[in-house]
């Protein structure tokens, strides 16, 4: 039985603990989640568990869309080049295959669950954003994420078959022998033991963890801090995206300005008034996000400070139609696309590192499967091609589905319960400091003397406040330090520059030493394949 696990265990002697049994339980109610849901067969008694109600995930909050090679001049690969091309050499070239020649169907899947895109009397309405050669974002406004999330969820209650329930923080996967048995997890702050032949993480992301993120602050990763503990292995953790353009709202939410924003011809502009990113890139505006959000950070040091959008030339009618969204939330401050500048400046915004996965969602602990934001299928490479998310976690959450029908295990139940559960007790307040962290040591632009220095202190003084009673924060305070760790020594790993991962002490490409996943594993040092 997994010794290492964070949970405390609310006190409960095994006998008091809820128990239940599923034949698949799916952890993540974001897009992936969804999906492997709605994809298993009738016959089989599935437990959805979600952490909020799937509102707080990033599918709900994604607003460009899916990118999927569906338009008249567009192929899969083309839509294959260009993601292998801003993946920086670190994409699996199978998995993005598997991605870009099902992407047509999974928009299929989409409408065909009920899903309602912008079209045009030609078809399907198609947007660009940074990277794409071609016009390839099927999109719903700029709530695209909410309308897929929104449109699968209404289907849950209609299948008998599965279970969604709300309010449940991911605990600790139940192991024995080096399998997965299932999970628990707490729901309504109490611990529930659920036993499943197969359990799906797709549990999201981690970029939630960073103090400036356009992730909700529950998006912390606590599937990948679950799967690590359990023994999987995880891979590529130092790599996350950060989104060039977000605004603070007066209230303090870091709101995103998403990229079709750019897609449409809005510009960015230093605290001069000068366009400055065709001195960076030759896609200008639409270079890939890692070199636009590094251009900013050097405009805002070069300047006074601010960098804003410029989208006045577009005019009111197609901004406050086609980006409703933005639109009305800048409005509440006062600020119109088609009259204000508006401040912006980069935000975590994805995490590509995750739980290692084949192209069938495989991990490397048998019976447990992960897709979406949680898992490194390796389709990102060291770089996301914008809007590849939600098509990833429809694509490998149909995979996953699919590998689970046709092979649905027979095995018995694991009778052992959790044996220790420990607590290492990181109060609410030291959350907060985990976010300050990443933003200074790991944010956009790295160097690794200085988090080679804070990993020593953190392992010298573990960042930990006091014990309170509150069982949900102290099993997530567990994971965001587990998590804060994780990154820290994934980028220093990585002495190189690649993607979104930058290091001022190794600023080149080397691919000679580096072109390698980074891979961790409890109680292994970190390594490079
Ligand atoms: C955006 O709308 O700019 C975000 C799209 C994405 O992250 O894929």
């Amino acid at each position: 039985m997994n010794s290492d696990t964070c949970a405390t265990w609310a006190g409960a002697k095994p006998g008091s603990v809820d128990q239940w049994a599923y034949d698949v339980v799916v952890v993540g109610g974001g897009v992936a989640g969804m999906t492997v849901a709605l994809s298993l067969d009738s016959k089989l008694k599935i437990a959805l568990i979600v952490k909020n109600n799937g509102t707080q995930s990033s599918t709900y909050k994604a607003q460009g869309g899916i990118a999927a090679a569906v338009g008249p001049d567009d192929n899969p690969s083309l839509h294959l080049a260009d993601t292998l091309r801003v993946g920086q050499g670190l994409c699996r070239p199978e998995a993005v295959e598997v991605l870009t020649q099902e992407g047509p169907a999974a928009i299929e899947f989409l409408q065909s669950h009920g899903t309602e895109f912008n079209s045009l009397e030609s078809g399907l309405d198609l947007t660009r954003e940074a990277g794409h050669s071609r016009n390839r974002v099927v999109h719903y406004y700029d709530y695209s994420g909410r309308q897929v999330s929104e449109t699968l969820a209404r289907l849950l209650p209609e299948r008998t078959n599965i279970d969604k329930i709300d309010d449940c923080f991911l605990v600790d996967i139940l192991i024995s022998n080096g399998e997965c048995y299932g999970c628990v997890f707490l729901h309504a702050g109490k611990p529930v033991m659920v036993r499943a032949k197969a359990v799906v993480l797709a549990t999201g992301g981690y970029a939630g963890l960073f103090a400036r993120s356009s992730n909700s602050s529950t998006t912390v990763g606590d599937g990948i801090a679950a799967a690590y503990r359990a023994g999987a292995v995880i891979a590529d953790m130092e790599f996350v995206q950060f989104h060039p353009t977000t605004f603070t709202t007066l209230a303090g939410e870091v709101f995103l300005l998403t990229e079709a924003l750019r897609g449409e011809g809005a510009f960015l502009l230093n605290s001069a008034g000068e366009r400055f990113m065709t001195g960076y890139h030759p896609d200008g505006e639409l270079a890939p996000r890692d070199e636009v959000s590094r251009a900013i950070i050097q405009e805002m040091k070069s300047g006074n400070g601010t960098v804003y959008l410029d989208a006045r030339h577009i005019g009111k009618e197609s901004l406050s139609q086609r980006f409703r969204q933005v639109y009305a939330k800048l409005a509440e401050d006062n600020y119109y696309l088609e009259r204000d500048l508006i401040p912006v400046a980069p935000a975590a915004h994805y995490s590509i590192g995750g739980i290692l996965t084949d192209i069938w969602g495989k991990t490397t602990v048998p019976y447990l499967y992960a897709c979406g934001e949680s898992a490194a299928t390796g389709v990102h490479g060291a770089n996301r091609l914008a809007s590849n998310s939600l098509l990833e976690g429809v694509v490998f959450g149909r995979r996953v589905a699919k590998v689970i029908n046709d092979d649905f295990p027979a095995r018995g139940d694991c009778l052992e319960l959790p044996a220790a559960i420990c607590s290492k007790g990181n109060s609410s307040k030291g959350i907060a400091i985990f976010g300050e962290i990443l933003d200074d040591f790991a944010g956009a632009i790295r160097n690794g003397e200085e988090i080679s220095w804070l990993l020593y202190y953190m392992k010298q003084a573990p960042l930990a406040g006091e014990i309170n009673n509150d069982k949900v924060q102290e099993c997530q305070a567990y994971n965001i330090a587990q998590m804060t760790e994780l990154i820290l020594e994934a980028a220093l790993a990585r002495n190189e520059s690649r993607g979104t991962h930058f290091r001022i002490d190794f600023p080149e490409k080397n691919d000679a030493d580096f072109k390698k996943h980074t891979i961790q594993q409890k109680g292994k040092k970190v390594s490079l394949r």
